[in-house]
């Protein structure tokens, strides 16, 4: 290839690749804005920011806060399928909205309705089925 064309597109891609850094970055800010829904997200980020310290990032309730709740209280292990087959979503998202207490559990599960808007609890409430315990509510 001649010397000229190969400079020229070495410096077109090195251009093409600022630009779509600078994109990136714009969009990144927009998206802090927006509810995890809006911007797509599965409730993974959601999940790991805020219930992995105590449910764990396998989610079988190991995470690093969990030896801390008090004697006997144990965060919900995600991947017991049993149980949370016995469980609706909607049953998992009171709990989540309205914290444990509410639903006549250990009020070391804490209420997010103040941290995020009910979609949002949705697509953790979709993360924690397709992901962690890939399990549906069976009815009996
Ligand atoms: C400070 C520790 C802690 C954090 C943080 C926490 N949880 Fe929990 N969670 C618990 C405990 C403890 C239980 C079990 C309560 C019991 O069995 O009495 C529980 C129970 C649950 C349950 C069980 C509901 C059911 O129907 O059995 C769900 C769902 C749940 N948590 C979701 C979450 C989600 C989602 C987050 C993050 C947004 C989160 N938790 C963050 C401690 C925590």
């Amino acid at each position: 290839m001649n010397k000229q064309i190969t400079v020229f597109l070495l410096a077109l891609g090195l251009m093409m690749l600022g630009q779509v850094t600078i994109v990136d970055a714009g969009m990144t800010e927009d998206k802090a804005n927006m509810s995890a829904s809006d911007r797509g997200d599965t409730g993974e980020g959601a999940y790991m920011g805020y219930c992995l310290p105590c449910h764990g990032m396998d989610g079988t309730g190991n995470g690093p806060l969990a030896d801390s709740l008090g004697e006997g209280i144990v965060p919900r292990n995600f991947t017991d399928g049993e149980y949370m087959s016995s469980r609706t979503d909607e049953e998992l998202f009171k709990v989540i909205k309205f914290g444990g207490k509410k639903s006549g559990f250990s009020d070391a599960m804490p209420d997010w309705g103040y941290n995020f808007p009910d979609a949002d609890i949705k697509a953790i409430v979709q993360y924690i089925r397709s992901d962690l315990c890939k399990c549906k509510y069976k009815a009996d």
